[in-house]
């Protein structure tokens, strides 16, 4: 191959099928409705019950609603570039999809490996938030686990594996495995019921503000509330997941934006009352705990209805990690139905039709992230993988206007190239809020990623028209 084929091969892309990837044979049966409901189910979770409490006591203080506003602001020009693609672009894996149709394989792969780490760790992030109020409730019936085994490695505090996440993620894995249809059927009922859960936390919390813990509002300075934002932004992730059902609706192009919209705007709204309310109720730097939605209530002495938060709580934290960890074995599954991950991710075994392997392989190294590694540190991972994808993805629309002018759209973003850019710009600022080993992270993963791709992917991709014969064939046979 010589140096320009090489480099023509790195950049192949995916052709742009505006029906959706063909012969996947979902059924259209999903509205706008559906999706919002796919949305919040994606977003309310750790973040709102778990982070803003560390986010409150470390960074912001009370001022935890200019964090929520801030991120909320750059999650919202994100929104509207993905909506963009969505209508564009309506077939599964997201934001990998689209960058394969706009600016081709190496990209794709970049941005399809950064996915992995941001569901893999989000997942991990969520289940550990999930233990943290699971322990609440069961403290409430007197019973308590033995403290090795409480929270992630970290022998100072005499804690070594968060053993309730992990089970919960296997749980969750096991689930996934036998289909989804049940799952998706569970999903609208604990999303109805994390959102009544807010809206009592609302509701009875406004009586027990006490303005004067809003005083000192910026006790660590803009900056405080800058490194907020990074943290919570946690809280908004998931908006993305429902652009993966695009091949399952019934007018992609129109509902796709309205869902991916609806569901931002519902959740930013909750947040910005949520965090006000929590930090008028607890003073900021006594927020620092596990539960601090729960928690807020029995600072108050509502015994009862923190119990209750604490349930509904982990209902609403189901959901999430349900969706979230389905999206990761999607993905995985688009990855190798391109050729480009092991042929194991998108191998269909015959009574449940699931990728069970790949799930397996998948639940376990998320269970064990879960088990050693400490929430706060899995939330940057996940947080600097997202950054990433968003800001590809904001990109990739002014790249998609360029080479592509004449694509039927059914969302188009208002103000190209500003807004794309000011997303991108957001957040890869946000991204420089990140701790130095976030970062550190994050670049051996991509490079890791590079490695496998030059190894592995970039021979075995279908778009690779001498790619191996074995491999081929075993791959058709699993499609
Ligand atoms: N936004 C999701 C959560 O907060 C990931 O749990």
């Amino acid at each position: 191959m010589s140096k320009n084929e090489a480099r023509a091969a790195l950049f192949r892309k995916k052709q742009i099928s505006v029906e959706g990837d063909s012969g996947s044979g979902l059924k259209r049966a999903l509205g706008a409705l559906d999706l919002t409901t796919l949305g919040v189910g994606a977003i309310i979770g750790t973040g709102i019950f778990v982070l803003t409490g560390v986010a409150a006591a470390e960074h912001a203080g009370p001022g935890l609603v200019l964090s929520f506003l801030l991120a909320g602001l750059i999650c919202s020009f994100a929104a509207l570039c993905y909506s963009e693609f969505a209508s564009t672009v309506p077939a599964s894996g997201s934001a990998y999809t689209y960058s394969y149709t706009a600016f081709g394989e190496v990209i794709a792969w970049v941005l399809g490996w950064d996915l992995i780490l941001e569901y893999g760790f989000a997942s991990a992030a969520v289940a550990s938030g999930w233990s943290g109020y699971f322990q609440t409730l069961l403290s409430g019936f007197g019973i308590q686990l033995p403290h090795a085994w409480t929270s992630a490695f970290d022998p100072e505090k005499g804690t070594y594996f968060d053993v309730t996440a992990a089970v919960i993620t296997l749980i969750i894995t096991f689930l996934l495995t036998r289909g989804v249809k049940e799952a998706a059927r569970a999903n609208g009922i604990m999303v109805g019921i994390k959102i009544i859960v807010v809206l009592i936390f609302i509701g009875v919390g406004v009586f027990y503000v006490q303005p004067a813990n809003w005083q000192p509002f910026l006790p660590f300075g803009l900056s405080g509330v800058t490194a907020g934002a990074a943290t919570v932004f946690f809280a908004y992730i998931g908006f993305d997941a429902v652009s993966t059902a695009a091949e399952e609706v019934k007018r992609p192009q129109r509902d796709l934006p309205i869902g991916i919209i609806a569901s931002l705007a519902i959740c930013t709204l909750l947040y910005i009352v949520v965090s006000l309310i929590l930090t008028g109720i607890v003073p900021f730097h006594m927020l620092n705990v596990a539960d601090p939605v729960a928690f807020a209530f029995e600072f108050v002495h509502l015994t009862g209805l923190s119990w209750i938060v604490a349930l509904g709580a982990i209902t609403g934290i189901t959901t999430v990690l349900l969706v979230m960890m389905y999206g990761q074995t999607r993905l995985l599954y688009s990855m190798s139905r391109d050729g480009l991950l092991s042929p194991v991710f998108s191998k269909i075994s015959g009574k449940s039709q699931t990728p069970a392997a790949g799930t397996w392989l998948a639940g376990i190294i998320i269970a064990l992230f879960s088990g050693f590694i400490s929430l706060g540190r899995l939330a940057e991972l996940t947080n600097i993988g997202t950054l990433f994808a968003f800001a590809v993805v904001s990109l990739g629309i002014i790249v998609l206007r360029k080479n592509h002018p004449d694509l039927k759209r059914g969302f188009k973003v208002p103000l190209v190239p500003y807004i794309p850019i000011l997303s991108a710009i957001g957040c890869v600022y946000l991204m420089t809020r990140l701790e130095m080993l976030t970062w550190i992270v994050f670049f051996v993963w991509l490079f890791i990623g590079l490695l496998i791709y030059f190894t592995y992917g970039r021979h075995y991709s279908h778009l690779n028209p001498l790619r191996p014969v074995s491999k081929q064939s075993e791959n058709k046979g699993r499609r």
